[in-house]
């Protein structure tokens, strides 16, 4: 539903945790399409004005990292900083956010260390920064790998959150898993399926790193494997990030085979090729994700959204169809849309999260 004239607006005041080529893509987009038309198509989002948030409502009041080419900069500059290296498609003016040094903790893996250069300076209280700038919604663009329990975390604040591991707008997840249900709604038994990724930014850098890789493989694997009807046996799918070659830059190929048995247990084989620019693929989703946590807080909601989590990201609570979930996150938006003058004032509470 979108604001009326006599309806107040509000801001979403977000914060990122690390400000890599995710979070690049996601400033970016908020200045690109800062004055779409409420009724605009926009590719990669599913409104421009959600439930009453317009994108330019979406305010960065804080972030983190622990780079020094990062840290005590400008948001605007910051994204831009190496080795940060996704496209740029946007001009960014001054945000006056400046990026603070969060704690280190185990975001730096074995093949990071050899890209970030950690900053000098005293780490901040993150706790106090997000109350000190009221940040409604946090995000977390930590790198694969670096795990807190934050869903449980969350639920016990009365807070919402929508994770886990963003599901791009056509990712290499989306379409395979569109690709099994379609060989499942057709009648065609899936025997054998792999998807191989490669991309040259630092996530794949990292994910070099078989021990911080599991994670990621589990979400992707499972992602695809809800949409089927019968188990595969483990040795007969391969889903993950496979390999990393630099001079891809932010770019991603995703090589995805789907072998099955067709009428009369004749094979059926399909494979294709998705080149993609892998963060500005996430940003339009994030850009959804943190307005439908804002109806959530609006609404008092707490805890894991199920409709969100399921739309938005590949390991959700719950699994649905893309499809259904994508209805549900519509009735989600018409039901905790905007529909009365909301106070100016935002109450004083923590921030919910957006966990990737
Ligand atoms: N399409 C996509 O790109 C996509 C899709 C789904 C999930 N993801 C996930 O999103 C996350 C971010 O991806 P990215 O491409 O922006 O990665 P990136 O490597 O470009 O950025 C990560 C940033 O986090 C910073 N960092 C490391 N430790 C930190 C800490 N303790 N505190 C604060 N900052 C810290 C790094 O310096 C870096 O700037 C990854 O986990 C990735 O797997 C990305």
């Amino acid at each position: 539903m979108s604001s009326t004239q006599t309806t107040p607006r509000r801001a979403v005041r977000v914060a990122v945790v690390g400000v890599g080529n995710c979070a690049s893509a996601l400033v970016q987009g908020v200045a690109k399409y800062t004055d779409a038309a409420p009724d605009e198509f926009v590719p990669g989002l599913m409104h421009v004005d959600l439930g009453g948030y317009h994108v330019r409502d979406i305010q960065f009041v804080a972030a983190f990292d622990v780079d020094s080419r990062k840290v005590g900069h400008d948001l605007s500059e910051a994204i831009f900083a190496e080795p940060n290296n996704t496209v740029r498609f946007a001009e960014v003016p001054p945000i006056g956010v400046t990026v603070s040094r969060g704690r280190t903790l185990d975001g730096i893996g074995q093949y990071l260390a050899e890209v970030v250069n950690e900053s000098p300076l005293p780490e901040v209280d993150v706790a106090k920064v997000l109350r000190e700038t009221q940040a409604d919604v946090l995000v977390n663009y930590l790198p694969v790998g670096s795990e807190p329990s934050w869903r449980r975390r969350f639920e016990e604040h009365g807070l919402p959150i929508i994770g886990d591991d963003i599901k791009s707008q056509v990712g290499a997840t989306i379409v395979h898993r569109m690709l099994a249900r379609l060989f499942r709604d057709r009648g065609v038994r899936l025997e054998r399926t792999s998807q191989l990724n490669v991309g040259g930014n630092t996530d794949f850098l990292n994910m070099l790193e078989r021990s911080r890789l599991e994670s990621k493989k589990i979400s992707k694997t499972t992602s695809v494997t809800s949409q089927l009807e019968e188990e595969l046996e483990p040795q007969n799918i391969h889903v993950g990030p496979s390999d990393y070659v630099p001079w891809l830059t932010d770019r991603k190929w995703a090589h995805i085979r789907l072998e099955g048995r067709s009428f009369g247990d004749v094979p059926l084989n399909l494979e294709l090729k998705l080149e993609v620019w892998d963060s500005p693929n996430s940003a339009g989703v994030v850009i959804d994700a943190v307005r439908c946590v804002r109806l959530a807080l609006d609404h008092g909601l707490s805890g894991a959204l199920e409709a969100p989590s399921a739309y938005f990201m590949k390991s959700p609570p719950v699994q649905h169809r893309d499809e259904d979930a994508r209805h549900m996150v519509e009735a989600f938006i018409a039901e905790h849309g905007q529909v009365t003058a909301a106070p100016a004032v935002t109450p004083a509470r923590d921030a919910a999260l957006v966990a990737d």
